[in-house]
């Protein structure tokens, strides 16, 4: 079969773009550990809050040194309201929807993901900079969508603040 060079060429250019971009996939979800916020941990959105997991909201010291925020993001509320987590740790935030979809972005951090109902949504992250952070749901859940909001305060604990 005769190709002409020039449609050969670009065939050969589609070929490396695919490999390429497949290979980013596969390297993205093995070697850098790239995963969704749920790790599809799975909850029942009725019994939530009495769940175990979820019965006591707030913020909890962990035995490697890292801290977990457990939190509810509800209509039209993030539940605590104001979290306090000290700087320079790992901090784990598990958190779940009893209603509808909401997001969950910490402003300024790299904290963003999706809260959905029948799931548990987990993010790590450290926050270096101590200081007042605004918790904003940027996922439409309704009328009071706009009025949804939190505080993380990431406190210096050398300076004791
Ligand atoms: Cu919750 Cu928008």
């Amino acid at each position: 079969m005769k190709v002409d060079p020039y449609e050969k060429a670009w065939m050969v250019a589609a070929v490396v773009l695919l490999t390429v971009f497949v290979a980013t996939v596969v390297v993205s979800a093995t070697a850098q550990g790239l995963h969704p916020p749920s790790h599809v941990e799975t909850i029942d959105p009725v019994t939530c809050r009495s769940d175990p997991r979820f019965a006591e909201l707030g913020v909890f010291d962990l035995e490697d040194g890292s801290v977990e925020v457990v939190m509810l993001a509800q209509v039209w509320a993030f539940l605590p309201g104001e979290v306090h987590v000290p700087a320079g740790v790992p901090v784990v935030f598990r958190m779940t929807s009893p209603d509808v979809i909401h997001g969950v972005q910490v402003v300024g951090t790299n904290v963003n993901a999706t809260v959905i109902p029948g799931y548990v949504t987990e993010v790590v992250t450290t926050f270096e900079r101590p200081g007042e952070y605004l918790i904003l749901c940027n996922e439409y859940c309704g009328t009071g969508h706009h009025v949804m909001s939190g505080k993380l305060i990431v406190e210096d604990e050398e300076a004791g603040s």
